[in-house]
């Protein structure tokens, strides 16, 4: 039995240079036998005297981590700059959760730490707006999870804030990093921030890996949003090729990851966007009686990567085509959308 907490907040990795999304990768690998399958429907939040109580573990061999969902950050080009930033916003975004639990000397980041210590100080706060813990809290909290949950979509583009950024004061702030996308990245996703960019999955389940000392890692959410439809080629071809780069990441770079949960199970309310972007694997008719549900083709698909452990024969690792615009859906009632933000 496996417990999750999760926590979302946004993240980064580094390692430069261009794109270059499948050259070379073979899609024939397989999942080893113990890799776990899962489809994530919601999030349970578990309380952390769970597992300070020492009742559960030893009496039931549970096993419980924390679900942090985390980008891959590339530099934005080879720069040494750029790679310091990408560098630095994954230690201050994940590492500000993960690097208590999973480093090996704990606490916070010492960048996170300066950085927040030094603007608080330039504030004029009498003390850091970043709290401190005490060495005994230090200790108390490092590896009090047994395997990293990784919630995780996409990948952006860091560099270094010429100027101050974000509001004042405020993380983005204390930190002084932007970040963007490369506008050419495949996507065509109702979810305009989810670029379809699987190497980022594959270097950043390394970083964690090398990072927290090949903690086990279990994917925790992973999947494609679009507007609708049964017929989702799009969704078959993301999860194909972040697959692929799971599969890679297993076999060729020794990442410690034991288990991969796709997001999600059925089509349901997606934060700012309600029930527009859709997620599932499963299509939900939402004006219907019954909320009644029909598989898509990336059910079955996934249904075949389960019991195959491994891709489709036919799966081709250069193809992008799926996200082309022709199979964009537009419903009418998407330009409502930012406009409530600005309202409210
Ligand atoms: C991507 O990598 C492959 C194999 O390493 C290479 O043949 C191809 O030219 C590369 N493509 C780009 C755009 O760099
Ligand atoms: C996997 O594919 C590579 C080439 O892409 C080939 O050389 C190798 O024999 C294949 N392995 C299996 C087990 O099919
Ligand atoms: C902090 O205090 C100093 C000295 O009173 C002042 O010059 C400075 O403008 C203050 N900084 C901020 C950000 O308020
Ligand atoms: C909804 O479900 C009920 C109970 O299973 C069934 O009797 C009814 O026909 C269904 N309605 C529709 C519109 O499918």
């Amino acid at each position: 039995m496996k417990f999750i907490s999760f926590v979302f907040i946004v993240i980064f990795i580094r390692n430069g240079e261009g794109v270059n999304f499948s050259g070379g990768l073979k899609s024939n690998y397989t999942f080893p036998k113990d890799f776990s399958f899962g489809v994530s429907t919601a999030a349970i939040q578990i309380e952390g005297a769970w597992n300070e109580d020492g009742k559960y573990r030893p009496r039931y061999g549970g096993k419980i981590g924390i679900s942090l969902d985390s980008n891959w950050a590339q530099p934005k080009t080879n720069s040494p700059s750029d790679i310091k930033a990408a560098e630095l916003y994954l230690r201050t975004h994940v590492g500000w959760y993960a690097h208590p639990i999973f480093s090996s000397e704990g606490n916070y980041p010492p960048e996170l730490i300066q950085l927040v210590d030094e603007k608080s100080r330039h504030q004029n706060y009498s003390r850091s707006r970043l709290p401190k813990f005490t060495q005994a809290e230090v200790d108390h909290i490092k590896g009090t999870a047994d395997f990293f949950g990784l919630n995780h979509y996409t990948t952006y583009l860091l560099s270094m804030a010429e100027t101050e950024v974000g509001q004042i004061p405020s993380h983005e702030n204390d930190v002084g990093i932007v970040r963007v996308q490369n506008p050419k990245w495949p996507s065509m996703s109702s979810s305009n921030w989810l670029k379809v960019v699987p190497f980022g999955f594959r270097r950043l389940l390394a970083w964690i890996t090398r990072t927290y000392n090949n903690i086990p890692i279990i994917v925790t959410e992973n999947g494609y949003a679009d507007y609708s439809g049964i017929h989702d080629d799009a969704r078959v071809t993301y999860y194909c090729h972040y697959l692929n780069a799971l599969l890679h990441a297993i076999h060729e770079d020794k990442s410690n990851v034991q288990g991969y949960f796709a997001w999600s199970l059925m089509d349901n309310w997606e934060w700012d966007d309600g029930f527009v972007s859709r997620f599932g694997l499963y299509l939900v008719d939402f004006n219907s009686q019954n909320k009644t549900r029909t598989a898509k083709d990336s059910a079955r698909l996934y249904t075949s990567v389960v019991s195959s452990r491994g891709l489709p024969e036919n799966y081709d690792p250069d193809d992008y085509t799926a996200f082309s615009s022709a199979s964009k859906v537009l419903p009418t009632v998407l330009p409502l959308i930012p406009l409530y933000r600005y309202l409210l």
